[in-house]
């Protein structure tokens, strides 16, 4: 499957790093579209010392430990709107925003987005495509509970950057990939996961 991920300026660029990495070796991706926003790339510095800024594929593949020659991750300008992503003839599995800061949830929201991101966002829903947000921002006020809400009601999949802890995660690792696992479970892409709920008995 084709499927396009943005990342854009809200805290957490970890989670977009492990969910391109595990999409990545999944083996069900053939081509990633990859978008980032511009304070994406200033979150990435601040939070994981990683120079995305205008980085074009080769950049990606060293962020992400991919080989060199890797063409799986095709990165597309923000400002690019005759993308692929850009389209609805361009037939893909749907979009990931992650994570997805409170602007570009509202720009999608109120339908009149300015770039690339939230065009391919609102094709996704023009299309009946997935589209899973993955918004985050603590407190949210009414503005931003009202723009998900509009957008859960136009088809988007609301994943909140809410790790659990019942599988007992010893490392922040393990707490990012429990979201991402998530995210791979709305495109029903395999992963190895051991923070499932099994079922078990709990005792009460
Ligand atoms: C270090 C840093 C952390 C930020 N964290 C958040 C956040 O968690 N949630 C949010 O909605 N905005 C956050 N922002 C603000 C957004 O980046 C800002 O609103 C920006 O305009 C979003 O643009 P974009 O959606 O095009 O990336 C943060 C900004 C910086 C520099």
């Amino acid at each position: 499957m084709d499927i396009t991920l943005a990342i854009t300026g809200a805290s957490g660029a970890i989670y977009a790093r492990r969910t391109l990495a595990l999409l990545a070796a999944s083996g069900r991706v053939e081509t990633i579209n990859l978008i980032v926003s511009s304070t994406a790339e200033v979150v990435a510095r601040v939070e994981l010392n990683a120079d995305i800024k205008n980085a074009g594929t080769a950049k990606i593949n060293a962020w992400l430990g991919l080989d060199a020659g890797s063409k799986l991750i095709r990165v597309w300008r923000l400002d690019n709107f005759a993308a692929k992503p850009s389209s609805g003839s361009y037939k893909q599995a749907g979009m990931i925003i992650v994570p997805c800061s409170m602007g570009t949830l509202g720009a999608i929201a109120s339908g009149a987005g300015t770039n690339l991101i939230h065009r391919a966002a609102d094709v996704c829903l023009k299309e009946r495509r997935k589209l899973v947000l993955v918004p985050r921002e603590t407190p949210y006020n009414a503005i931003h509970l009202e723009n998900m809400l509009r957008l859960s009601h136009a088809g988007a999949r609301i994943l909140p950057a809410s790790p659990s802890f019942y599988h007992k995660p010893a490392t922040i690792d393990e707490l990012v990939d429990h979201v991402c696992y998530r995210i791979l479970d709305q495109f029903d892409i395999p992963h190895s996961d051991a923070s499932a709920w099994t079922g078990e008995e709990v005792q009460q």
